[in-house]
C-alpha cells in the first residue's frame, strides 16, 4: 500500500487530517486498531470551540453538526449555594461553544471519507513503524490475518495517549511535561432530558460535579471520584444520590433522573511530549498531549493541531517548501501551554483534594468569588473556555 500520508488512528485527528488532506489533493490511508462501530460509538468530549465548529463546516462535514448541535452562550458555575452565569455573549461578544457529542464529529468524518472513497483500514494488530527518519517511512500492520506494510512518505501519529507512534521516536528526542491529579471522573449518559438549559459546572465539598447534554432528551454528567474508584462501587442509585448532593445545592433547582445508558471512568492527567515531531514522523492531538477535562480542550486541540499541520503537508506536496513542517511544533506550541494552564487551573479551582487544610479551601473559594465578581477575571475565563489560538 502507498500514500503520501500514512496516518495512525480513526479519532478525531486522524480523521479530520485525512479529509483535510484529500480536500487539497493529498492522499492518505487511515489505520485505526478498533472497529468501526467501536470508534462512533465511544462516548467522550462533547464541547466545541467556536473555532472546531468554523473547521468542520468549513471542510464540510458541519451539515449536521449545525442542525443537531446546541449553540450555548454561557455556563453556570455552582458553588456556596448559589448559581453564577459565565455570560459569553456579554464578555466576548460573537463566541459561543457548540454541544455535539465527540463520536457524531467521528461519524460525520467516517462517512466523509468513505463517501469520497477515502481508505480507512479497521481493525488492525501489531502495528509498527519503520524509518521515520528516512525518505520513505513505512507502517507495518497486521489486518485480516495478513501482514501489511503501507509505504509513505509521512507519517500522522493520531494514535491517541496510549498509541505507539510517541514511543517510536528514539529516546532522548523528546521532553516530557507531566501531571497526575489525585482522582478521576465517572461518567455517565442518562436518557433524560437536561436539567438545565446550559452547562453546570459544581464546586462541592464532596466533590466536584458537571452537569452536560447531548441532546434535548439525552444527559451527560460527570462525578469527581477517587483515582483508583471502580465502576462496580457505582450503581446507578448511588450515582443519582450523589449528583443530587453536589448539584441540588440551588434553592428550587432539582435534578431529573433517568435510565443510565453508559458509564465509564477516566483517570486524570496533564502531559506534553515537545517536539511534536522527529525525522518524518509527526504527532497530532492527544498523541502528543493530554489535559485534564474539566476545560473541555482535548479534542479542540487535536483539531486545531491539524489545522496546522494539514497546512505544512500541503506547501510541502504542492512546493516542496519544508518550513512550515519543520515549526510545526513550535507553531503548536503556545496554544497547547495555555490549553495545559486553563485546565490545569481549572481543575484545581472546582475539585476538592483531601489532603487541602482550611486555608487552602478558603483560598479556593475565594477564587471563585473573584471570578464571578470581577468583570476582567470573568472575562479572562470565557476567552479561555470558548478557546484562544494563540498565533
Ligand atoms: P483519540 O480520540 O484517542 O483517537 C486515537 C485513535 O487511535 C483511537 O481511535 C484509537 O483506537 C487509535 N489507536 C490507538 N492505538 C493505535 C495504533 N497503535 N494504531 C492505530 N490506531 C491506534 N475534549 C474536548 O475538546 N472537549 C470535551 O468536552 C472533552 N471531554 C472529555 C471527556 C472525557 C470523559 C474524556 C475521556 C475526554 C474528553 N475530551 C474532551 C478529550 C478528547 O476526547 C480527546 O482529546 C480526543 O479524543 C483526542 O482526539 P485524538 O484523535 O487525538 O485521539
Ligand atoms: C463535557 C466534557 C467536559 O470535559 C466538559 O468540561 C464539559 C462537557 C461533555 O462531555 O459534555
Amino acid at each position: 500500500m502507498r500514500a503520501q500520508v500514512g496516518i495512525l488512528g480513526a479519532g478525531p485527528a486522524g480523521l479530520l487530517l485525512s479529509h483535510l488532506l484529500h480536500r487539497q489533493g493529498v492522499s492518505s490511508i487511515v489505520v485505526e486498531t478498533r472497529s468501526r462501530s467501536h470508534i462512533e460509538k465511544r462516548v467522550r468530549a462533547g464541547v466545541l470551540e467556536q473555532g472546531t465548529v468554523d473547521t468542520l463546516c468549513t471542510a464540510g462535514v458541519g451539515e449536521r453538526l449545525l442542525r443537531e448541535g446546541m449553540v450555548h452562550r454561557g455556563i453556570e458555575l455552582r458553588f456556596g449555594g448559589a448559581a453564577h452565569r459565565i455570560a459569553f455573549e456579554d464578555l466576548v461578544p460573537g463566541r459561543a461553544i457548540t454541544v455535539y457529542g465527540q463520536q457524531e464529529v467521528v461519524k460525520d468524518l467516517v462517512a466523509a471519507r468513505l463517501a469520497a472513497g477515502g481508505e480507512i483500514v479497521f481493525d488492525v494488530s501489531d502495528v509498527r513503524l519503520e524509518a521515520i527518519d528516512s525518505e520513505r517511512p513505512t507502517i507495518l500492520f497486521a489486518a485480516d490475518g495478513q501482514q501489511a506494510r503501507l509505504e509513505c512518505e509521512f507519517i500522522a501519529g493520531c494514535d491517541g495517549f496510549h498509541g505507539i507512534s510517541r514511543d517510536a521516536i528514539p529516546g532522548g528526542v523528546l521532553s516530557v511535561f507531566e501531571r497526575h491529579f489525585p482522582f478521576a471522573w465517572l461518567g455517565i449518559l442518562a436518557a433524560v432530558a437536561p436539567s438545565s438549559h446550559e452547562l453546570i459546572y459544581a464546586q462541592n465539598e464532596r466533590g466536584f460535579a458537571l452537569h452536560s447534554m447531548r441532546s434535548p432528551a439525552v444527559s451527560r454528567f460527570y462525578l469527581q471520584v477517587e483515582a483508583d474508584d471502580d465502576l462496580a462501587n457505582w450503581p446507578d442509585a448511588r450515582i443519582w444520590e450523589e449528583l443530587r448532593a453536589r448539584l441540588e445545592t440551588v434553592p428550587g433547582w432539582t435534578l431529573t433522573p433517568g435510565p443510565i445508558l453508559e458509564k465509564g471512568i477516566t483517570a486524570m492527567r496533564s502531559y506534553v511530549a515537545e517536539p511534536m515531531q522527529f525525522g518524518r514522523l509527526f504527532l497530532a492531538g492527544d498523541a502528543a498531549h493530554i489535559v485534564p477535562p474539566a476545560g473541555a480542550k482535548g479534542m479542540n486541540l487535536a483539531v486545531a493541531d491539524v489545522r496546522v499541520l494539514t497546512a505544512a503537508f500541503v506547501d510541502w506536496f504542492a512546493s516542496g517548501a519544508r518550513a512550515r513542517l519543520d515549526g510545526y511544533s513550535a507553531a503548536r506550541s503556545r496554544s497547547v501551554w495555555r490549553a495545559q494552564h486553563f485546565s490545569s487551573w481549572m481543575t484545581t479551582l472546582l475539585h476538592t483534594f483531601r489532603d487541602d487544610d482550611a486555608y487552602a479551601r478558603k483560598l479556593q473559594r475565594s477564587h471563585l468569588d473573584y471570578l464571578v465578581r470581577s468583570r476582567p477575571a470573568a472575562t479572562s475565563f470565557a476567552e479561555n473556555y470558548v478557546g484562544m489560538e494563540m498565533l
